[in-house]
């Protein structure tokens, strides 16, 4: 690899690469990945043994601090995790203020970056022990706020953390339980959620990490930029687009369930129609994350006797995609995000909260990356552009325009 940055100044020359398709932006020792033969690794552990074998948390920790963590590491992660769950009460006026039918990924974004002003020795974050705190509560504090859009949207209070319970338990337990009723978290629903957390924990340098190490070159504090990854995950070509394929298949659904009538559409450019969870920019093979996700969401749909016909449909949508010359000739592949919704709709989870979902998945991989680029002292990040507009022009003054 050339590295351009170096040359720049010598030449004076500017690498035009919109998209940034072939343009590293860093070097990093976090995530490794091979699109041409579908590889994914978490530092240098494979995605199907961490899916398989480990719990959030300690992905969460590897991505963060570069190992697996042993018994006591864990433990003691663990344990600062669970008490730094509660929300400061001040921030529920500030979420009192949003409509009801706000979307929960703006709501999101919104108090993250209000965290910075409960926080404010985040704006100095050069300390390296306030910054370990920082990320404590990050992890900690992101669950219960994504879960006061679910419980506003229904008319119900919000639910406490409950400290004696895993991550993905408490997560559960403040979406669904009622005041009213009995509560069990069901292992099979926190098991699901664990795994789809794994596997939407990284992904390198893509849009939303892009932004938050973007954000975070100019050293603003970790509340900022993590709230700027959450408004680029947003995007239906990027996270959103897990809203976007149940939307599409409840669509193709009540539209007969005709998968080929889709497919042409989606080939068909002046259409504006596109595969949603189909394509990718790096996997060009197939993506491994949406392989472990298929098999997931059979065994789960079995598990919880959930028979959702959608599964059919996609799977249907699928197989016609991978036999049409227009998918094969792009190497189009489903990606992480086909079958993700059809568990989460499984869960319980209602659509509109499927990005947020991804959102508390990623939120270790935004942290590691901003971590890494602040402690590598990497310079603010400033790309070129060739201008395009008009030369010297005189001024006119409005009355003569
Ligand atoms: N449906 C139909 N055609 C597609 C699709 C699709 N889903 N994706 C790409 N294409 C076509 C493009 O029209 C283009 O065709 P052309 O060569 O004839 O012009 C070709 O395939 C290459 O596509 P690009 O848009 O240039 O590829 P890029 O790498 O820029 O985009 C992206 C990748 C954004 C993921 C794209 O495939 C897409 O829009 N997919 C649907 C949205 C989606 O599922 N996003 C989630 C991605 S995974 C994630 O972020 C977690």
């Amino acid at each position: 690899a050339i590295d351009i940055g170096k040359l720049r100044d010598k030449t004076g020359y500017i690498t035009i690469d919109n998209g940034f398709k072939n343009t590293g932006s860093t070097k990093s020792s976090i995530t490794f990945l091979d699109g041409e033969l579908g590889i994914l690794r978490y530092r240098g552990y494979s995605i199907e043994d961490l899916a398989e074998k480990a719990t959030f948390l300690e992905v969460s920790y590897l991505l963060i601090y570069g190992e697996l963590p042993t018994e006591e590491q864990y433990k003691e992660f663990e344990y600062e995790i669970r008490t730094h769950t509660l929300v400061n009460e001040d921030m529920r006026k500030v979420f009192e203020g949003f409509p009801v039918n706000a979307h929960p990924m703006g709501v999101l974004s919104s108090l993250v970056s209000a965290m910075s002003a409960f926080y404010p020795d985040s704006y100095d974050s050069n300390a390296p022990a306030d910054t370990e705190m920082h990320i404590i509560r990050m992890l900690a504090k992101l669950p219960t706020i994504a879960t006061w859009s679910y419980k506003k949207s229904q008319g119900h209070p919000v639910n406490y953390p409950n400290n004696e319970l895993d991550y993905c338990s408490n997560f559960l337990n403040m979406m669904f339980a009622l005041p009213v009723e009995k509560y069990e978290v069901d292992p099979v629903v926190s098991k699901a959620l664990n795994k789809l957390l794994i596997l939407h924990a990284d992904h390198e340098q893509n849009c939303s990490t892009s932004t938050v190490r973007l954000v975070g070159s100019s050293q603003a504090n970790i509340y900022s930029s993590i709230s700027a990854g959450i408004g680029a995950l947003w995007g239906p070509l990027h996270g959103g687009a897990n809203q976007e394929v149940i939307e599409m298949l409840e669509a193709i659904k009540a539209d007969g369930g005709d998968t080929q009538k889709y497919i042409n559409m989606a080939k068909d450019k002046s259409s504006g129609f596109r595969l949603f969870g189909f394509g990718h920019r790096v996997y060009k093979n197939f993506d491994p994350r949406a392989r472990i996700i298929k098999k997931a969401a059979d065994d789960v749909l079995s598990k919880l006797g959930v028979n959702d016909p959608v599964l059919e449909i996609a799977k249907t949508l699928e197989q016609a995609a991978l036999e049409d010359e227009y998918f094969v000739s792009r190497k189009l592949y489903p990606n992480v995000d086909f079958y993700s919704g059809i568990i989460y709709r499984a869960l319980g989870i209602p659509t509109n909260m499927f990005t947020v979902m991804f959102a508390i998945g990623r939120l270790p991989g935004w942290i590691a990356q901003w971590k890494e680029m602040r402690e590598n002292k990497e310079p603010i990040g400033r790309p070129r552009q060739v201008y395009t507009g008009p030369t010297h022009r005189d001024f006119v003054s409005m009355t003569d325009r």
